[in-house]
């Protein structure tokens, strides 16, 4: 269903990702963190990128190799994941906000390593910001905001309520469900859903082609 013509330039257009998973400190030897690698985040960098765009990437820890031609700010926590990529929300044209940001983070670092004297350990944990609601927040007119919604239940309701809370433009629907597909995969399944209610469902298939299908479509919306 490669219905759009992939060589739709993007000169002179700024673009945010976000990318990766985030660690969030419990003591000095151990993290909170999530399955996420950062391919997919990186993909749409680096399709943004072969399309002329001038791009910013916000990445979390990520083995992934970063072409230098991408401006990068590596980052290990929520927190600054969401202050690096506030510094440039607002000179941005397209915002695509790929990383599997943490929702929780520990109330307080234990300074000392966390010894194994009792037989249960609880941590409290806090809400963390959300980068992708804050940019909605924030979003002005020439701005083409894309989220991601990973689902394991209702995807597509879950998706779509993800599309309106947050004030996106575009949701891209990660599914979970298939086999192949997903954090440490080689391969995405996705569906699109965007605030005119259209939707675009694509099959199964690898990372660096899902970036050229879901940058097509953000082309197709902002160019109608
Ligand atoms: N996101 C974000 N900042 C957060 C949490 C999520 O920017 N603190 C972004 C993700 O990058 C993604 C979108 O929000 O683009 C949806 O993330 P997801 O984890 O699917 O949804 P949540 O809103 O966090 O809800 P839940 O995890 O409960 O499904
Ligand atoms: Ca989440």
């Amino acid at each position: 269903e490669n219905f759009f013509s992939s060589k739709l330039s993007l000169k002179g257009v700024r673009a945010l990702v976000t990318a990766g998973p985030t660690y969030e400190a419990i003591d000095p030897v151990r993290y909170i963190g999530n399955r996420s690698t950062g391919t997919m985040g990186i993909a749409l960098a680096e399709e943004l990128a072969a399309r002329g765009a001038d791009v910013y990437l916000v990445v979390g820890p990520s083995d992934v190799n970063i072409p230098c031609n991408i401006k990068t700010k590596k980052i290990t926590t929520a927190r600054e994941m969401y202050e690096a990529s506030l510094k440039y929300i607002s000179n941005t044209d397209i915002i695509i906000m790929a990383a599997a940001v943490s929702d929780y983070t520990p109330e307080k670092i234990s300074k000392e390593k966390i010894k194994k004297e009792s037989d249960q350990l609880s941590l409290t944990l806090t809400k963390t910001k959300d980068i992708l609601s804050t940019a909605g927040k924030l979003k002005t007119e020439h701005q083409t905001l894309v989220g991601f919604a990973l689902e394991t239940t209702n995807e597509r309701d879950n998706a779509l309520q993800k599309l309106t809370k947050k004030n996106a433009d575009l949701i891209v629907l990660n599914s979970l469900n298939d086999e192949g597909a997903g954090f440490g995969k080689g391969t995405n399944k996705i569906i699109i859903f965007d605030k005119k209610g259209n939707e675009y469902k694509f099959d199964k298939k690898p990372k660096k082609e899902v970036a050229k299908d879901i940058i097509n479509t953000i082309i197709h919306y902002r160019n109608v």
